[in-house]
C-alpha cells in the first residue's frame, strides 16, 4: 500500500468544513498527510481541524478563505508553506449553485457568483498551487471536484452545469501544460451525494425517488464514497494519471 501513502505530503482542501471536502481531508490525514482545510467561516472549519488534531496531533490547520477570492486562495498557499513548509496536493472542492430553475431564467448575478467560485476560484488555486509546486521542483497533484452535471446537463442546474464543464476543460488544459513539471491534474465528477449542498434534491420526496430510480446503484452516495478516488489521485499510485475525469455516481450517467 506504499503507493497510496501520503506521509510527508501537504494537502490543501477547500470547502472542507463538511460534506465531500471534509471526507477527502480526513482520508488524506489517515493516509499520513498534513492538511490545510478551508471554508468561508472559521466557526465551521475550525472544529473540523480540532477534531482531526485530537486524533492525529498537528496534522490539520484550519484557514478561513473565500474560494472565489484570488487573494484568499493565494493566502491559503502562503499559510500552508508557512505552517507545513510545502504544498504537494491541492483540491478545489468548494462550490456553489445559487440558481435552481430553467437556464433561461438565470440572472447575471447567478452567472457571476457561480463562475466566481466554481471556475475562476478553481483557477486561482490551481495557478497558485502549481507555481508553488514548480518552485519546489518535486511535482504535485491538482484535483478539481467537478460534477456529472459537467458531463451531462443537470436538470434545473444549467449555469452550474456550464461551470462544471468549464472545470473539466480547465483540468485537461492544465494537465497538458503541467505534465512536463510532473504535476498531475485530474477531475472528480460525483453524482448525487447526500450533503447540505444537495439538500434540495433529497429533501423533495418526488425528486429523490426519480433520482434514485435512475441510478443503477439504487441510492445516493455518502461523502466518504468520493474520498477513495481523491486519495488515489493524490497518491504516487496516480503518477501517470493526468487529465482524467472520474465519475463517482453509482452509474447514473449511463442511464
Ligand atoms: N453533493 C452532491 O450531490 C454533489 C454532486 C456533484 C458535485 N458536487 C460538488 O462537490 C463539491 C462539494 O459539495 P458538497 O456537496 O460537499 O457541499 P457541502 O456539504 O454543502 O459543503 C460545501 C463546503 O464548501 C464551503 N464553501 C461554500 N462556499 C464557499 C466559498 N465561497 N468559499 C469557501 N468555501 C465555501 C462550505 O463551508 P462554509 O459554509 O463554512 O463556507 C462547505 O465546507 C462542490 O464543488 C459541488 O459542486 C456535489
Amino acid at each position: 500500500m506504499t503507493k497510496f501513502d501520503l506521509s510527508e505530503k501537504v494537502a490543501i482542501v477547500t470547502g472542507a468544513s463538511r460534506g465531500i471536502g471534509e471526507a477527502i481531508a480526513r482520508a488524506y490525514v489517515q493516509a499520513g498527510a498534513s492538511v490545510v482545510i478551508s471554508s468561508r467561516k472559521m466557526e465551521n472549519v475550525g472544529p473540523v481541524a480540532e477534531a482531526i488534531n485530537a486524533e492525529h496531533p498537528g496534522q490539520a490547520l484550519a484557514v478561513a478563505a473565500h474560494a472565489g477570492q484570488r487573494a484568499d486562495t493565494q493566502a491559503l498557499i502562503e499559510q500552508a508553506v508557512a505552517h507545513f513548509g510545502r504544498v504537494d496536493i491541492a483540491v478545489n472542492n468548494a462550490g456553489t449553485n445559487p440558481h435552481f430553475g430553467p437556464l433561461l431564467t438565470a440572472e447575471e448575478s447567478h452567472w457571476d457568483k457561480i463562475f466566481e467560485v466554481n471556475v475562476k476560484g478553481y483557477f486561482w488555486l490551481c495557478q497558485a498551487a502549481a507555481r508553488q509546486m514548480q518552485a519546489q521542483g518535486t511535482g504535485g497533484k491538482l484535483i478539481n471536484v467537478a460534477s456529472i452535471a459537467g458531463l451531462s446537463p443537470g436538470p434545473m442546474m444549467g449555469v452550474y452545469s456550464v461551470s462544471k464543464a468549464a472545470v473539466i476543460m480547465m483540468t485537461k488544459a492544465l494537465a497538458v501544460e503541467l505534465g512536463p513539471n510532473n504535476i498531475q491534474v485530474n477531475a472528480i465528477a460525483p453524482g448525487f451525494v447526500k450533503t447540505k449542498f444537495s439538500r434540495a434534491l433529497w429533501d423533495n420526496p418526488v425528486l429523490y425517488a426519480s433520482l434514485v430510480e435512475r441510478t443503477p446503484a439504487g441510492r445516493m452516495a455518502e461523502p466518504e464514497e468520493v474520498a477513495g478516488i481523491a486519495l488515489y489521485l493524490a497518491s504516487p499510485a496516480a503518477d501517470f494519471t493526468t487529465g482524467g475525469v472520474f465519475t463517482v455516481d453509482g452509474g447514473y450517467i449511463l442511464s
